[in-house]
């Protein structure tokens, strides 16, 4: 493992790789519950009953992609843990970089590529002996083969992408080694702003995109106006107020063109 080029809180790695499970953040939870330490990973081959935001369901068939989940316990104020999927978004982009695919980070949890997504993220938090632990979860598209059709259209993977298939162990080896750069970076001085910067740099959606955010009570339209401290996404409407969305607010953001 690389050393972190900056930051306080670094990770010990530890790999628990299953064939097949419910979710990998369910059994991540469950070892964080049972005293887990930071680092540990759990992936699998294929989920059973993977998951998404809002208790939407994650297609996860056999090695159609790389379902990972890494359990956190930050020394963070709680008031920046949005921030880990965001910082998991910046990861997760660079390390598609360091592959070769250009990618745009769709607030707040999804990865895209011209527009189709490649991956998703889901962080999730519990209660431990040893305090708060959070469990994010990457479920990243390594091919395309097995997409049903609702999602082919919206959907790309990284063999569409490269043309070439890529080794679970290069995707995760690349994804942890930039997870541990960009978590040394949250967890250290000034760490949230850094962060925020990072996504600045990686996103179309930090200002100026139009877009819909559908919340449980309200829809809003309008144009991005950069994030908040803790990652909530500001809105400009076109009363000249600022709307700001919270990441556990929003059920669907759409670029509208
Ligand atoms: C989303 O886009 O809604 C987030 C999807 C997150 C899916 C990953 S796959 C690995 C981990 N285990 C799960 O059950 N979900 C996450």
């Amino acid at each position: 493992m690389m050393p972190a080029e900056a930051g306080t809180q670094n990770m010990n790695f530890e790999i628990k790789s299953f064939d097949t499970l419910e979710s990998t953040n369910t059994e991540a939870l469950n070892q964080a519950r049972n005293g887990a330490g930071e680092g540990l990973c759990v992936t699998a081959h294929e989920q059973t009953a993977g998951r998404g935001r809002y208790g939407r369901s994650w297609v996860s068939g056999k090695d159609a992609g790389l379902f990972l989940s890494v359990v956190l316990r930050p020394k963070l104020e709680p008031v920046y843990v949005p921030l880990i999927t965001l910082m998991t978004g910046v990861a997760v982009h660079d390390a598609l970089a360091e592959m070769g695919v250009i990618s745009d980070i769709k607030w707040v949890n999804d990865i895209h590529v011209d527009g189709k997504k490649i991956c998703g993220i889901l962080a999730e938090t519990t209660e431990t002996d040893a305090g708060l632990a959070i469990v994010v979860g990457i479920g990243l598209n390594m091919n395309s083969e097995s997409f049903p059709p609702y999602l082919a259209a919206s959907s790309t993977s990284l063999a569409e992408e490269l043309g070439r298939s890529v080794s679970r162990e290069e995707l995760i080896n690349a994804l942890t080694r930039h997870m541990d750069k960009f978590y040394a970076i949250l967890t250290g001085e000034n760490g949230p702003a850094a962060i925020v910067e990072h996504w600045r740099q990686r996103s179309s959606y930090f200002e100026g995109k139009s877009v819909r955010a559908v919340m449980e009570r309200e829809t809003i339209f309008g144009t991005t106006a950069g994030l908040e401290p803790n990652g909530a996404l500001r809105v400009a409407k076109s009363d000249g107020t600022i709307a700001i969305i919270q990441a556990g607010d929003v059920e669907q953001l759409r670029a509208v063109i």
